[in-house]
């Protein structure tokens, strides 16, 4: 059941997606830069940010067109994430998403070209979705220096402490907004608990991200499995070992399943995501 409303997002947003882009700044990009960032956008994905906020959109009742900008720009954000992450400089992956990572198919000044024009994307679609000023401010902290890229950071530097700041601010941040936002926007008071609920989901994501390095493969993964322990990589395995990093995202998801009935009582997506992130298997 999870899965097919985690679906019936998807598909929604992957109909909407490719041609919404095409009506941004996007268009104006020279050929092979447009085709790139497309590329970067395509292949075999999860789609988990843009499915969390048109749920949050949905329950917060804002309007399909709004809805379906904002997702996209947690997308366009997510994928400069990983298009900048699987550069040679940082951890040097050739596959992502099942096909070969842009800078091994584009080289790799494109790469870093699509990562920048991404992140510039993404602001215009929120702006193009009309959230209000306090909304786009939290969004910046939360892609900038108070998440993603402070992670991405600490993670390059290998600095992890028990708190798991590092993941919480490379991965967590991100989910948390990709669901905080549209409440934000539409005004809700309810939006710090929802916050805080999210940015535990992201938690869960990136633990099972970790562990799934370990017992995935790349074929279901789309990218290259075991790469973590090759590289000596301060995951959250890496801190407190498999069984007891498995142990802890299963208490999350557990928390996380019962906090959801209270503070989303109307979504059947919300309540049931955290068990099903927890056993995903790609
Ligand atoms: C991978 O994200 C990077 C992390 C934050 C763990 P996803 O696993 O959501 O990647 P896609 O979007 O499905 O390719
Ligand atoms: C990446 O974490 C988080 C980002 C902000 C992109 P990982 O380095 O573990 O992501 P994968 O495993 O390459 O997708
Ligand atoms: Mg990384
Ligand atoms: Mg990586
Ligand atoms: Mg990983």
């Amino acid at each position: 059941l999870t899965e097919s409303i985690f679906n019936n997002h998807k598909s929604r947003f992957e109909r909407a997606f490719f041609s919404l882009i095409q009506k941004t700044s996007l268009k104006a990009a020279p050929t092979v830069l447009r085709e790139a960032t497309i590329y970067a956008l395509s292949g075999k994905n999860k789609r988990l940010r843009p499915v969390l906020s048109l749920e949050a959109c949905s329950l917060s009742g804002l309007t399909d067109d709004t809805a379906v900008s904002i997702a996209a720009a947690f997308e366009c954000l997510h994928t400069y994430s990983l298009v900048h992450d699987d550069l040679p400089a940082m951890d040097d992956d050739d596959l992502r998403r099942g096909q070969p990572s842009t800078h091994i198919k584009y080289g790799e000044s494109t790469a870093i070209l699509v990562g920048d024009l991404l992140q510039a994307l993404s602001f215009e679609l929120l702006l193009r979705a009309k959230v209000p000023t306090r909304a786009l401010e939290y969004f910046a902290r939360a892609v900038g220096a108070r998440g993603m890229v402070s992670g991405q950071f600490l993670d390059m530097q290998g600095q992890q402490d028990n708190n798991l700041t590092l993941h919480r601010l490379k991965t967590a941040k991100l989910i948390e907004a990709a669901i905080a936002l549209p409440f934000l926007t539409a005004g809700e008071k309810l939006y710090l608990s929802r916050m805080r609920w999210g940015r535990e989901l992201g938690l869960l994501f990136q633990i099972t991200d970790d562990l799934l390095d370990i017992t995935g493969d790349s074929a279901a993964l789309g990218k290259t499995a075991g790469k973590d322990a090759a590289q000596k990589k301060k995951t959250v395995v890496a801190l407190f070992g498999f069984d007891e990093s498995k142990k802890r995202a299963q208490e999350i998801a557990q928390n996380l399943e019962q906090t959801a009935r209270l503070i989303f009582p109307t979504s059947e997506l919300f309540q049931s995501l955290p068990v099903f992130l927890l056993n995903r298997a790609g």
